[in-house]
C-alpha cells in the first residue's frame, strides 16, 4: 500500500508539471527536405488537409518522410505575416509561421469562401455572380480531429519574453498557448464534429506578445471514433500518453489517424512490451495501433496503477479519460492470471471485473464527463487472487471544450460573407460577425439573447469606398434596423428587397451615385414614419417615385435550366412527331408497294457478314420459341417491347422487338445492331443475336434479372429495400467505366446519347450495365464534335450545351450520366418533383451552398454512409453537369474519382463503423450506468462466457 502512496504521489507531482508545458516535445525531427510539388487539391490521398503557416503563397510540398502533403495557408486567411525561423535542423512545416501583429482576433477558416475552393463550383447566385460557398474539405456533421502547431523559434529575436495568446475554435476559447521554451513546439488538438460546412481556428491577442502559428492540421475521423465528442461537445485534447514507450513520441504514419502519442516515464512502472500484433476488434471505437498498444506499464513491487490530476484553474472542467488496455503476455496453459478493478475517485468505474484479452484492444471511456471534483484519481487494482499486477497500455485525457458562445445566425453569416466577398473589403472581418460580443466586426451591431443565435442589427459601411451596386444580399440581415450605406459610390439601383427588412428604421444611402426610382414600397414605409429615409446627393436617383424617367436598365437574367429543358423539350417533340409522321408515311408506302421492297430488310450487306460471324442469327419462330410466345414482357423502350426468354441451354435473355409503331426508326434499330457488334465490355450489356426478318425486327440481349436502375430508385422495385450506399457507388462505377469504353476504347468512339438510370441495367449482384444504344453515334474524334441537327435524348438528361448549340460531343454523354450520379446520391429524377420543373442538378446546388449534405442525400439511405464520400461524389456530379462541356470531366476522370470515392467508403466500412452501431453504445451505456456513463467495448460487443 505504501507503494501505491508514493506512486500516487509522484504522479500527481508529474502530470502537473505536464500540464504547464502540454504537448511540448523536443524537437527530434530529422532534416527532412521538401520536394516542390504541385498539388491539385488541398487535401491528400488520405483526406489530410495539412497547412504549412508562413511559407509562400500558393506553395505546396510533399513530405517525403511522412508522404503527407501541405499547402500554404495564403487561401485560408487574409492578416498577418509570414516569418521564418533561422533553423535547418526543423521539420520543413516548422521553419516557417505566420504572426499577426495587428488586429485582436485573427482568424484562419477551413471550408468557405478561399480562392481555392472556387474553381471547384460556381454557384451563378443572382446576387453575387461567380461567388462560391463551398465545403470540399469540411463537411457538416462529419467528425475531425484538428490540430495547431506552435514553435516560436525565437523568429522575430525578442526571445519570447512573456509570450502568451489564446486560441479560440470557432466562437469558443479553445485554449491558451503559452511559450516557455522558444525551441519547443507546442500542440493543440481538438476532436470535433462540424456544425457548419466550415471550421475556424482564431488567434487572440491577450497582451502578452504577438500571436503566431506555425501549422494547422485536419485529419478526418470516421463517425463511430470517440464517441463523447458529439456535435454538442468538442473534445480537447488534455494528453494522450503511449505508455511502456521509452521516449519520444509517435504520429502519422505509426498511427494511422495522425493522432500524438506522448511518451510517459515513472520509476515505479515496470516497461512491458510484445512483438505479436495486437488487434483491434471490428467496431473498435479509438483504433489505437498496435504498435502504441504493443508496450504498456505494469506496477513495481504493487498491485495497483494509481493516475491522478488536478482541475485546470478557471476553465471548463468536464474530464473525459480513456484508458486502452490490452494483455500482452499470453497466459494461456499457465497458472498466471491478471484481474482487477478500476475506480475513480474511490467509485468503481467499471461495473465489472477486468480481465484484458490477450492481443486484443480494449477501452475503458465514458460518454459523459467526470463530475467535477477538487482533484481527480483513476486506480487500477488487482484482484487479491489475481497473481499478476494491472496493466495499462495507453492512455488519453480529454476535456469539454467550452460552448458558452453561440455563433451568430446562419443567414446573417452567410449575408456578411457575401458582402464581405462582394465589395472586397479588407478589414479585421474574420470569423463569427457577432460572436464572442468582444469580437464584433467593426461597422456592426449585434444584439444577444440566452436563446437565439446573436443576429445583426446595425451595419455600417459608411464612408468605406464601396463601388459597384447595393447587392440584395443585404435584404437577407431579418433583424436589421440601421443600414448605413452613406458617402460610397454606389451605382444602380436601389433593390426593392430592401422593403422586405420589417424592422428597418433607417436607411442612410446618402452620397453616392444611384439611379432609377426609390422603390415604392420603401417610400410608403417613410411615409408612415416607420423609417427614416436619406437619399439626399444621389444627383441620378428620381426620389419621388412617379416623375421618373430614366428607364431602369434592363438586368440581363441568365436562363434558367428549366427555360433550358423547354427548349430540348419543344424541338425533341417537334421532331419526334415529324419521325412518327414519315414513319408512318413509309409504312403505308411500303404495303402499298407490296413485298417488293423490304424496308425492315435493312441490315447493310458488309455489316451483315459480321453480324453472321459474331453473332447469332434468330429467325421469328426462334423467339416465339424462347420467349414463349412472347409472354413476359421486361419493359418497353423506345423501340418497342422487351420480352423475357430463355434460350436452349437455359441462359436467360431479353428480346428487344421493334414495334411498328415505334418512334424510333429501323434506322435507330439497326444502328444499335451495328454498334453492338462492336462494342465488347463487361460493363455494357452483351448483344447475343438478332432477327432481321420481314417485319420482324429484333435484337436479343442478355437477361438483366434486377432491372433498370431507375426501378430501383424510385419505380417498380421500389418497395423492396432500398440500394445501399455502396451499391449505388458500385453502380455508377461500373457505368462510369461503360461510358469510358465506348468514349475512349471504342474506334471510332461512340456517344451514347441517351444515358439515363433507365438505361443502366442491374445484374443479379446488381453489377450495371449500359444498355439502349439505339441513339448512340460514332463521331470524328480529330474534331472531337458532331453537329447533329437532330436533338435527341431523354428531358432532364440532356445536356443544356447541346440544345443549344447541337455539338455532339462526349462531354454530353457525361452531362447525363452527372445526372444519374445525383440520381443515385438523391433518390429523386432529375425533374425534382414538387418544385416548378426545377432541375436535379440546380437543386443540389442550392442545398449544398448552406453546406449542407444531409439534405441532399437520400433519406431511404437512412444516413448509411461516409459524409465524405458523398460529399466527394456530389461534387464529382456537379462537375459533369457544368453548363458549359470544357468545365467537365472527361469518363476517365469520373471513373478514377469515383473509384477514390469508393476508397473512402471502403474504409468507412473495414472498421465496422456505421451511425447505427453509435446509435446502439449510446444506448447501451446510457442505460447499464447512469451516474458516470461508463461502458466498455467488450461488454458491449463481445459478451463474455463466463
Ligand atoms: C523565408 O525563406 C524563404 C526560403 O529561404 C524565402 O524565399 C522567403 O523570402 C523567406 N521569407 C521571409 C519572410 O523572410
Ligand atoms: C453545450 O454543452 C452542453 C453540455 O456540455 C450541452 O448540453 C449543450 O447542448 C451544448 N450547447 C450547444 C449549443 O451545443
Ligand atoms: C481518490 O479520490 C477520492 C475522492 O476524491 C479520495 O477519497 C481518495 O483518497 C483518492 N485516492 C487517492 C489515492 O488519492
Ligand atoms: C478471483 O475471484 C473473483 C471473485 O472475487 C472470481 O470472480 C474470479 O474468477 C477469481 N479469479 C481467479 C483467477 O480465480
Ligand atoms: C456610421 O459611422 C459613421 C462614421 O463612423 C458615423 O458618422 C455614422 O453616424 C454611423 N451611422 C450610424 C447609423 O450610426
Amino acid at each position: 500500500m505504501n507503494d501505491a502512496l508514493l506512486c500516487s504521489a509522484m504522479a500527481i507531482a508529474y502530470i502537473q508539471k505536464k500540464m504547464d508545458s502540454r504537448f511540448w516535445w523536443p524537437i527530434l525531427f530529422a532534416l527532412t527536405m521538401a520536394s516542390p510539388g504541385a498539388l491539385s487539391q488541398s487535401t491528400d490521398a488520405l483526406g489530410f488537409l495539412s497547412i504549412d503557416c508562413g511559407i509562400e503563397p500558393g506553395s505546396s510540398y510533399v513530405d517525403p518522410l511522412t508522404n503527407i502533403s501541405y499547402v500554404s495557408d495564403a487561401g485560408f486567411i487574409d492578416t498577418g505575416v509570414n516569418r521564418n525561423i533561422s533553423s535547418d535542423s526543423l521539420s520543413p512545416k516548422l521553419r516557417t509561421l505566420r504572426a499577426f501583429p495587428n488586429g485582436t482576433r485573427n482568424c484562419y477558416t477551413q471550408g468557405r469562401s478561399h480562392p481555392w475552393a472556387r474553381p471547384q463550383i460556381s454557384l451563378n447566385l443572382d446576387y453575387a455572380p461567380g461567388y462560391t460557398i463551398r465545403s470540399p474539405v469540411v463537411a457538416r456533421g462529419s467528425k475531425y480531429l484538428l490540430r495547431a502547431l506552435f514553435l516560436y523559434g525565437n523568429y522575430d529575436g525578442l526571445d519570447g519574453q512573456l509570450l502568451a495568446f489564446d486560441l479560440h475554435f470557432g466562437v469558443n476559447y479553445w485554449d491558451s498557448v503559452s511559450v516557455a521554451d522558444s525551441t519547443f513546439f507546442y500542440v493543440k488538438e481538438t476532436i470535433t464534429v462540424a456544425t457548419a460546412g466550415y471550421l475556424s481556428v482564431c488567434l487572440v491577442n491577450t497582451g502578452t506578445g504577438t500571436p503566431f502559428i506555425s501549422g494547422i492540421d485536419l485529419r478526418p475521423l470516421k463517425p463511430v471514433l470517440y464517441p463523447a465528442a458529439n456535435k454538442g461537445r468538442s473534445l480537447v485534447l488534455f494528453n494522450r500518453w503511449n505508455l511502456g514507450m521509452e521516449s519520444g513520441y509517435l504520429w502519422y504514419p505509426a498511427d494511422p489517424l495522425d493522432r500524438f502519442w506522448g511518451s510517459w516515464s515513472f520509476p515505479g512502472w515496470n516497461y512491458v512490451s510484445t512483438n505479436s500484433t495486437v488487434r483491434n476488434l471490428p467496431q473498435d471505437l479509438f483504433q489505437v495501433p498496435s504498435v502504441v498498444m504493443q508496450t504498456a506499464v505494469t506496477p513495481i513491487n504493487s498491485s495497483s496503477i494509481l493516475i491522478t490530476w488536478d482541475p485546470l484553474p478557471g476553465a471548463v472542467n468536464q474530464f473525459f479519460p480513456i484508458l486502452h488496455i490490452s494483455e500482452i503476455l499470453d497466459l494461456a496453459g499457465t497458472n498466471q492470471s491478471r484481474q482487477f478493478n478500476i475506480y475513480v475517485n474511490g467509485i468503481h468505474w467499471l461495473g465489472d471485473v477486468m480481465t484484458p484479452e490477450y492481443l486484443y484492444s480494449d477501452a475503458v471511456y465514458s460518454l459523459l464527463p467526470f463530475p467535477s471534483s477538487p482533484t481527480y484519481n483513476i486506480s487500477l487494482e488487482a484482484l487479491s487472487n489475481s497473481t499478476l499486477p494491472p496493466i495499462l497500455n495507453a492512455f488519453e485525457l480529454y476535456v469539454t471544450m467550452s460552448n458558452t458562445s453561440v455563433p451568430s445566425d446562419v443567414g446573417d453569416v452567410d449575408a456578411m460573407t457575401v458582402i464581405k466577398e462582394w465589395y472586397r473589403i479588407q478589414r479585421n472581418w474574420m470569423g463569427d460577425p457577432c460572436s464572442p460580443s468582444a469580437f464584433v466586426w467593426d461597422g456592426l451591431n449585434c444584439t444577444y439573447s440566452l436563446s437565439n443565435s446573436p443576429r445583426v442589427t446595425a451595419l455600417n459601411l459608411s464612408s468605406s469606398g464601396l463601388t459597384g451596386e447595393i447587392t440584395k444580399s443585404v435584404a437577407s440581415f431579418s433583424a436589421l434596423q440601421y443600414l448605413d450605406l452613406s458617402y460610397n459610390n454606389l451605382t444602380g439601383q436601389i433593390p426593392d428587397e430592401l422593403a422586405n427588412l420589417s424592422s428597418l428604421k433607417l436607411l442612410d444611402l446618402t452620397g453616392n451615385l444611384l439611379n432609377g426610382s426609390v422603390p415604392s414600397n420603401l417610400l410608403e414605409m417613410a411615409q408612415n414614419g416607420l423609417l427614416t429615409l436619406r437619399l439626399d446627393g444621389n444627383p441620378h436617383l428620381c426620389n419621388n417615385g412617379t416623375l421618373c424617367n430614366v428607364m431602369p436598365v434592363a438586368k440581363k437574367k441568365k436562363i434558367s435550366t428549366p427555360v433550358i429543358v423547354i427548349l430540348c423539350i419543344v424541338p425533341v417533340l417537334i421532331l419526334l412527331a415529324v419521325i412518327i409522321i414519315v414513319w408512318k408515311v413509309r409504312k403505308t408506302q411500303g404495303l402499298r408497294k407490296g413485298s417488293s421492297v423490304d424496308p425492315y430488310n435493312a441490315f447493310p450487306k458488309q455489316t451483315n457478314n459480321v453480324l453472321q460471324l459474331e453473332n447469332r442469327q434468330f429467325t421469328y419462330m426462334e423467339l416465339q420459341n424462347i420467349t414463349n410466345n412472347f409472354q413476359k414482357i421486361l419493359g418497353k423502350g423506345g423501340f418497342g417491347f422487351v420480352f423475357h426468354g430463355h434460350l436452349e441451354d437455359g441462359i436467360q435473355v431479353a428480346v428487344k422487338m421493334l414495334s411498328q409503331s415505334s418512334s424510333q426508326g429501323t434506322k435507330e434499330f439497326l444502328a444499335e445492331a451495328q454498334h453492338l457488334t462492336r462494342v465488347h465490355h463487361r460493363n455494357l450489356v452483351s448483344f447475343i443475336g438478332y432477327c432481321n426478318e420481314v417485319n420482324h425486327l429484333a435484337l436479343v440481349y442478355e437477361f438483366m434479372s434486377q432491372g433498370t436502375v431507375q426501378d430501383h430508385l424510385r419505380g417498380r422495385a421500389n418497395n423492396a429495400r432500398a440500394l445501399t450506399w455502396r451499391q449505388r457507388l458500385h453502380i455508377a462505377i461500373d457505368a462510369a467505366q461503360g461510358l469510358e469504353y465506348l468514349h475512349k476504347g471504342c474506334k471510332p468512339p461512340l456517344v451514347h446519347r441517351d444515358v439515363k438510370s433507365g438505361n443502366i441495367l442491374l445484374s443479379e449482384t446488381l453489377g450495371a450495365k449500359i444498355a439502349d444504344f439505339g441513339l448512340s453515334k460514332a463521331f470524328l474524334s480529330e474534331t472531337n464534335s458532331h453537329i447533329s441537327t437532330l436533338v435527341v435524348g431523354t428531358p432532364g438528361y440532356l445536356d443544356p450545351e447541346y440544345c443549344n448549340t447541337f455539338q455532339l460531343s462526349e462531354k454530353s454523354d457525361v452531362y447525363s450520366f452527372g445526372v444519374v450520379l445525383l440520381e443515385l446520391i438523391t433518390g429523386l429524377p432529375p425533374i425534382v418533383p414538387g418544385t416548378e420543373n426545377v432541375h436535379l442538378a440546380q437543386w443540389v446546388l442550392q442545398r449544398l451552398d448552406k453546406g449542407n449534405i444531409e439534405d441532399v442525400v437520400d433519406p431511404r439511405l437512412e444516413g448509411e454512409y461516409d459524409i465524405n464520400c458523398v460529399w466527394k461524389c456530389a461534387d464529382i456530379a456537379l462537375k459533369c453537369t457544368a453548363e458549359r462541356s470544357q468545365q467537365r470531366s472527361n469518363m476517365t476522370e469520373v471513373a478514377m474519382q469515383l473509384k477514390e470515392s469508393l476508397e473512402l467508403e471502403n474504409s468507412y466500412y473495414n472498421s465496422g463503423t456505421n451511425q447505427n452501431l453509435y446509435s446502439e453504445i449510446s444506448n447501451v451505456s446510457s442505460n447499464s450506468a447512469p451516474e458516470i456513463g461508463v461502458s466498455r467495448m467488450t461488454e458491449i460487443f463481445e459478451p463474455k462466457v463466463r
